[in-house]
């Protein structure tokens, strides 16, 4: 099938909000706004909604109030888009190995799990400064550790897309495609 047909498919048969999980770096954000276009669907970024709700951001509220504060405002933010129209949402990396958060995006949205190798993972990850998480050590150490821990839930997700070390577009093809034949 041609990605128009993807398209056309998913405009036609989805009826929910998709969520795209997957470890910081993965490319959730980048790949989420491309779909959210290319579907004529809004577009939601769980982090920046937690900035905006908390007035700060993501570093300030780790370092001001802790992680478990942080999660705790994830939890609501994420309800709460999970209770408008059909859109897409990107999640921040730890969202889904939150067991009420991850109950919540499994029976109100089709999830997706952007799953991406440890080289690039760093690769990403190292372009911005802006990961609480990758300052308590050394950045491979930490996120190799993360998929050990966590690739078992994303594993949970209904869909599963590999990202390619390329151009955003490429996954786009394979995250369409993927998303198109779960629905069909
Ligand atoms: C986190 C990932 C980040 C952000 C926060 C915690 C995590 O989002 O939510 O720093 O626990 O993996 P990205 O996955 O968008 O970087």
């Amino acid at each position: 099938m041609s990605k128009k047909s993807d398209i056309a498919l998913i405009q036609k048969k989805l009826d929910k909000t998709i969520v795209l999980v997957g470890l910081m770096g993965c490319g959730k954000s980048s790949l989420g706004r491309r779909l959210a276009e290319r579907i004529e669907l809004p577009f939601a970024d769980a982090d920046s909604a937690i900035e905006e709700a908390a007035g700060a951001t993501i570093p300030e509220i780790f370092e001001q109030h802790g992680e478990a504060f942080f999660r705790d405002g994830e939890r609501r933010v994420i309800q709460r888009i999970l209770g408008e129209k059909p859109l897409v949402l990107a999640t921040g990396g730890g969202a889904f190995i939150d067991p009420e958060t991850r109950k919540a995006i499994k029976e109100q949205s089709l999830s997706v799990w952007i799953k991406a190798d440890l080289d690039l993972l760093v690769k990403r990850t190292a372009k911005r400064n802006n990961r609480p998480l990758l300052k308590q050590g050394k950045p491979r150490e930490i996120l190799a550790n993360l998929i050990q821990k966590r690739h078992p839930f994303y594993g949970t997700a209904d869909v599963t897309v590999e990202s390619v070390d390329g151009p955003h577009e490429r996954t786009l093809t394979k995250l369409l495609r993927a998303i198109a034949a779960e629905l069909g």
